[in-house]
């Protein structure tokens, strides 16, 4: 396989598992000009500080076991693909306020503790359905970790450095807003209410608002001083991305202090795509050999056999909050083909044994006539109500969401409360490779995904 560093020279050569994937169909991976460059680079990349800490990993795996016990929920959100231009202070700013304004809503209706992990810091290789664009005949864009979208198509090895710096950035800048007052509960609240009360249909979400609200005062007339207590002040935040570049995640995978167990160290979560998740090849085998939380994406043509077989080759040792599955089905098939899956896992591996989480963006994806990538707000809402549908007739949890998303007031998605129509598209279309909701329509999501929550909470606690 030319796209691979041979094993046993240099950087990344020992034997102890974390290469076995070497030997393994790997697909998807760029195929580079030149191997001496791509070899110079990741010798590099294999001694850089790693960009999150083993313990930190571990942390989010408890959190996620909560979720797993139905006892918190995941939200998972960010760019489809993010590139090194948008990668500014503005851009990752907007994106962590729409997932704080999200998670304030989603975490009042579930009463729940939202885990927030960012599709950030990290998001920059994708893959393709073709190594060729049918429309201009140049090599795909694979992310901007591989290739340039709007350049030179080569895949060129020096941008994973610029794919670990940025990364390495963007989480330093997220860090700091966990923590710096940028996530302080009124202040995010406020913004909520400013939502509603500009959106069209504001009127659907402000009951909700207001019953925050009334939340809030009620904490600060019982002398809570929220703008002093680290719990209001301050949020946990992860980052995530799809494990696709093998060398890249290789690289930066390391053993923690004991030496006893190794972590992707390019961020907090990793997951495996659904075109990269063949139980024999190279992605699955890697990832089964880390220790941080996985999560797997399953579309609709997975068989329940395989879904499990999935599971238990990531997760023989059924850890808690090791594995989110993934599942983006699309909104015409979740209610037929999601039961099964649900069903084959738990009956096998127990109740609650990994996390069900609902990406409604992947499956729900259509191309205008004027040839605009889109999807329309009320197939990502219909995904999402059968996935609730789904779990509340099994009595399993529905355990989070996963959206691609961006703090900017983009037209990528059609419908929302401005109904945007397939001639709005070209107003503002400025993603790098999927549609994405904007800040309006990711936080009417959210508005109607808690509502749903406490329906089900109702339903559950009877
Ligand atoms: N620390 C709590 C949490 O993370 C409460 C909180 C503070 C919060 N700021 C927030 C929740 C912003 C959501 C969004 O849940
Ligand atoms: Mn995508």
């Amino acid at each position: 396989m030319t796209h691979l560093l041979d094993p046993t020279a240099g950087a990344g050569s020992s034997r102890d598992g974390l290469d076995a994937w070497r030997d393994l169909p790997a697909v998807q991976q760029p195929s580079y000009p030149d191997l001496a460059v791509l070899k110079d680079v990741i010798g590099t990349l294999t001694t850089v500080p790693p960009i999150v800490q083993p313990h930190e990993c571990d942390i989010l795996r408890t959190r996620l076991a909560a979720v797993a016990r139905g006892e918190a929920f995941l939200l998972q959100g960010g760019d489809c693909a993010e590139t090194f231009d948008a990668n500014t202070a503005e851009g990752i700013r907007g994106k962590v306020r729409t997932l704080l304004q999200m998670a304030v809503v989603l975490t009042y209706g579930a009463s729940l503790p939202v885990v927030k992990v960012g599709r950030m810091a990290g998001q920059y290789a994708k893959p393709r359905s073709s190594d060729v664009e049918g429309s201009t005949g140049l090599p795909s864009y694979r992310g901007d970790a591989v290739n340039e979208l709007h350049g030179n198509r080569t895949p060129d090895p020096q941008r994973l450095i610029r794919a670990y710096a940025n990364s390495a950035a963007a989480l330093n800048f997220m860090r700091a807003m966990a923590t710096d007052g940028s996530a302080d509960l009124e202040k995010v609240h406020d913004w909520n209410t400013a939502f509603v009360a500009s959106s069209p249909l504001g009127h659907r979400y402000e009951e909700l608002a207001q019953d925050i609200e009334r939340a809030l005062a009620f904490m600060r007339a019982c002398g809570l001083d929220l703008s002093s207590m680290p719990a209001t002040q301050g949020v946990e935040l992860y980052s995530s991305h799809e494990a696709l570049l093998l060398e890249y995640e290789r690289a930066l995978t390391r053993y923690d202090e004991s030496g006893e167990r190794a972590f992707a160290l390019s961020g907090h979560l990793v997951w495996v795509g659904e075109r990269t998740r063949d139980l024999d090849g190279a992605h699955i085998d890697l990832l089964s050999r880390v220790a941080n939380p996985i999560g797997v994406k399953l579309g609709p043509t997975t068989t329940p056999e395989v879904a499990l077989a999935l599971a238990e080759k990531l997760d023989p040792l059924r850890v808690p909050g090791r594995l989110t599955m993934i599942t983006r089905m699309g909104a015409g098939r979740v209610r037929e083909v999601l039961p099964p899956i649900v069903r084959h896992v738990e009956a096998a591996r127990g109740k609650g044994s990994v996390i069900w989480c609902c990406d409604p963006m992947h499956g729900n994806t259509t191309e205008t006539a004027n040839g605009y990538k889109t999807r329309h707000f009320d197939d990502v809402m219909s995904e999402v109500r059968g996935f609730f549908e789904v779990h509340a007739s099994l009595g399993t949890h529905p355990g989070g969401v996963h959206v691609e998303l961006t703090g900017d007031e983009v037209t990528e998605c059609t419908g929302g409360a401005y109904e945007l129509t397939a001639e709005d598209l070209a107003g503002r279309y400025e993603t790098a490779c999927d549609p994405r909701l904007n800040n309006g329509q990711s936080l009417e999501l959210a508005f109607l995904v808690a509502e749903m929550l406490q329906a089900a909470r109702a339903t559950t606690s009877r």
